[in-house]
């Protein structure tokens, strides 16, 4: 079965053919990838592989020297971040994704900048039942925080604009085993289960597998696999393969010495 066929009713964001780059030869070829609403869809691979190329495509920061990002139906190909997180792709940078210097209520309140205080505030309540644990810390400076708050507060705050699609590169990077394998189990999954549609870039390889409910490996710039992500955990030679040779409850694969 394709991954097109399993996503086909609500697909969110297709990915049609993209090569992409930075003016030199392209880093990114001939790309295909769906996300439907309410999945997870995981980009594992090496490094170097292209990964964060293939975001900063989606989000109109590397060149696209052909192919095609669509948005709910919409050829959104090119477009200024901007203007994509106005029409509902919400964007999490594996860095610079909060402003230190700044509270978190701040941040929550700069992530719905292009809406009024009132929905802000209504909004900004909406984060907060899907990260709880950041309303006692609304006064506190970000700066302050524990990894796995910081990576909450940056969630929350692209949150805010209501996006249907979430593209993560690398959410957990920087956080110990355990609060990645939290990050993703509670943050990322609930995100999906909130009927997002999630693109997660991650090196955790085994751990994205396994709240992703679909895979695409990406080496060289070129899908190898798209599959299951259940299934790409279940074979043993896929594991030696794309992940490093890992035991079974290993969290980080593919950093392994
Ligand atoms: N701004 C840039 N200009 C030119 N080349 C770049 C630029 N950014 C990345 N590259 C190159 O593109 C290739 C893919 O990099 P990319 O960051 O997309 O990989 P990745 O899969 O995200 O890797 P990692 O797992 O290490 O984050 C690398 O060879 C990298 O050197
Ligand atoms: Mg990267």
């Amino acid at each position: 079965m394709s991954s097109a066929d399993v996503q086909k009713p609500f697909l969110a964001l297709a990915i049609r053919g993209i090569t992409a780059g930075y003016g030199g030869p392209p880093i990114v070829t001939n790309l295909d990838m769906d996300v439907a609403k309410g999945k997870v869809v995981a980009v594992v691979g090496p490094n170097g592989a292209g990964k964060s190329t293939l975001l900063k495509a989606i989000l109109g920061i590397a060149r696209v020297e052909s192919g095609r990002v669509e948005l709910n139906g919409t050829d959104v190909t090119g477009l200024p971040l901007e203007k994509l997180a106005r029409l509902g792709i919400g964007y999490v940078p594996q860095v610079d994704d909060v402003f230190d210097g700044l509270r978190v209520r701040e941040n929550l309140d700069m992530g719905g900048y292009l809406f009024n205080k009132h929905q802000r505030a209504e909004r900004m309540e909406r984060a907060l039942t899907v990260f709880p644990q950041l309303r006692p810390r609304l006064n506190r400076y970000v700066e302050t925080l524990s990894g796995g708050e910081r990576k909450m507060t940056a969630i929350a705050r692209v949150l805010m604009l209501d996006p249907s699609v979430l593209v993560l590169d690398e959410p957990t990077a920087g956080l110990s085993p355990e609060l990645s394998k939290a990050v993703l189990e509670t943050q990322v999954r609930a995100l999906g289960d909130l009927g997002k549609a999630v693109l997660l870039v991650e090196q955790k390889a085994v751990a994205a597998l396994g709240i992703s409910d679909w895979a695409y490996m990406l080496v060289r710039g070129e899908v190898v696999m798209s599959a299951d992500a259940k299934e790409v955990l279940a074979k043993p030679d896929m594991r030696e393969i794309f992940l490093g040779a890992t035991a079974p409850n290993e969290v980080t694969a593919d950093r392994a010495p």
